[in-house]
């Protein structure tokens, strides 16, 4: 597959900070909410944790090398909140974890890789958790401004990428309603009030760069929603409408009030008083404060309506609270699937962008992760992941499609850079295109990082 995407297309690798730091407790790092869920028991599999993790604190410049060597020009990475402010707050900052990511940062803009920054990627500082209730209590949106800022200040000479929060929707739902994330709290109300102050704490964080920092330092800043693709599972006009729920309580849920100031109405309509309201000054800060959508997807379901199916108490499916949608999901049972067991549809890429470009007026759009996980193995020295070659290409592919029919999408980040800390499934799960060895922390390039690299090179005819 030769490589035809526009000559400026952004290509990169993500990863984040609790998934491959490690260094926990190490050079003043104050706890997070993952460092506490993962020492309960079951809560992880094989009850594993990030304590060391890819131990890419201590690797730098070997990591910087293999992205220097993939070729890639830009590399999305998280800052641990709690590294930096170790209980949670500015009034004791860590001048070592300062230290850390500008080394990082230097060691990144030496080798030509633009530093592509997520400032939340789920590691609440502990401390917040336990004297602000976490996302759901009320000074934490300005707990997150501040830590913003801190960050902006420090690193925004040279960071010209900024994404406030990654999938506000998995902090709601998996953290506040499933409760299989931290900080594991089971509710069918929560999620709603969760997701509220997430989105406020972005709004506030975006407003702070613009006023203080865009004027001196430049840059971008937006947030990275998730979405899978919801297809109709019959040509009726019922499934048609749950599909478009579905999208809705998914991707919509925080992408309409950035982009155009308020929820969606099917959700205002549908959850009455669980939904929060935005007071007309906290509509005005939301409203335009996203330069372009990050979009992180992986997968695709068929989406039925659920009307006269009875439920007993909230039913969560991959989508959200399912009763709160009236969507029931399903696959099919001919996709093939992924070793997270979710099916591989890259033309649900594709009408995914389509669907973003027409509901947000054709906003720039960067897919800030895409990826799937197998078993991988290593032999003889070699990965041949030729599984992941193929879905990379898949949807790859797809992605072009889109970009040919109009949408604007300018960039693509393979989640993941290497193998690392898969949250509640620890290590077995491996997404990298790089495969750690989590005994020796060696990292050894897959088949699937060589098909990278050579592409994004334009080395493969
Ligand atoms: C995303 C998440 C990543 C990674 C990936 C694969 O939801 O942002 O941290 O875990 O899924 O499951």
């Amino acid at each position: 597959m030769k490589n035809t995407f526009p000559k400026n297309f952004i290509w990169g690798a993500a990863t984040s900070a609790y998934q491959i730091e490690g260094a926990a407790a190490e050079d003043g790092k104050g706890p997070s909410i993952w460092d506490a869920f993962c020492q309960i028991p079951g809560k992880v599999a094989k009850n594993e944790h990030g304590n060391i993790a890819c131990d890419h604190y201590h690797r730098i410049e070997e990591d910087v090398a293999l992205l220097k060597n993939l070729g890639v020009k830009a590399y999305r990475f998280s800052i641990a909140w709690s590294r930096i402010l170790p209980n949670g707050r500015v009034k004791k900052i860590n001048h070592k974890g300062i230290d850390f990511y500008n080394k990082l940062i230097d060691a990144l803009i030496a080798a030509d890789i633009q530093p592509w920054v997520t400032l939340y990627h789920w590691d609440l500082p502990l401390a917040l958790q336990m004297e602000e209730n976490g996302w759901l209590g009320e000074n934490i949106s300005d707990l997150f401004a501040d830590y913003a800022d801190i960050c902006f200040k420090h690193f925004g000479d040279r960071v010209k990428n900024w994404i406030t929060i990654n999938e506000a929707w998995v902090v709601a739902i998996l953290g506040y309603g499933q409760g299989v994330f931290a900080p594991g709290k089971i509710s069918n109300t929560a999620p709603y009030k969760a997701g509220h102050h997430v989105l406020l704490a972005h709004a506030k964080a975006v407003n702070i760069f613009r006023k203080k920092y865009f004027p001196i330092h430049g840059g971008k800043i937006g947030i990275t929603n998730n979405c899978d693709w919801r297809e109709p599972l019959m040509d009726k006009q019922a499934d048609k409408d749950a599909a478009q729920r579905a999208l809705e309580f998914f991707f919509a849920w925080f992408t309409d009030p950035v982009f155009k100031g308020d929820y969606p109405k099917v959700m205002k309509d549908r959850l009455g008083e669980k939904l929060p309201q935005f007071s007309a000054e906290e509509k005005a800060l939301l409203k335009g404060s996203s330069d372009f959508i990050g979009l992180n997807h992986y997968t695709t379901m068929y989406a039925s309506d659920a009307s006269g199916i009875t439920q007993d108490g909230p039913i969560y499916g991959n989508g959200g609270i399912s009763e709160d949608q009236n969507v029931n999901l399903s696959v099919d049972k001919n996709w093939k699937r992924t070793s997270m067991n979710w099916a591989v549809v890259p033309w649900g890429c594709k009408n995914l962008l389509l669907w973003i470009a027409d509901r947000y007026d054709n906003p720039d759009i960067y897919i800030t992760e895409n990826g799937c996980s197998y078993n991988d193995q290593l032999v003889d020295g070699a990965c041949e992941d030729n599984n992941r070659v193929d879905f990379i290409q898949t949807y790859l592919a797809a992605c072009k499609e889109a970009i040919d029919q109009g949408v604007n999408l300018k960039g693509y980040f393979i989640w993941s850079l290497m193998d690392n800390f898969e949250w509640a499934s620890g290590y077995e799960k491996r997404f990298g295109i790089h495969f750690v060895d989590f005994e020796t922390l060696e990292r050894t390039p897959k088949a699937s990082a060589k098909w990278y690299g050579k592409f994004i090179k334009n080395e493969v005819t």
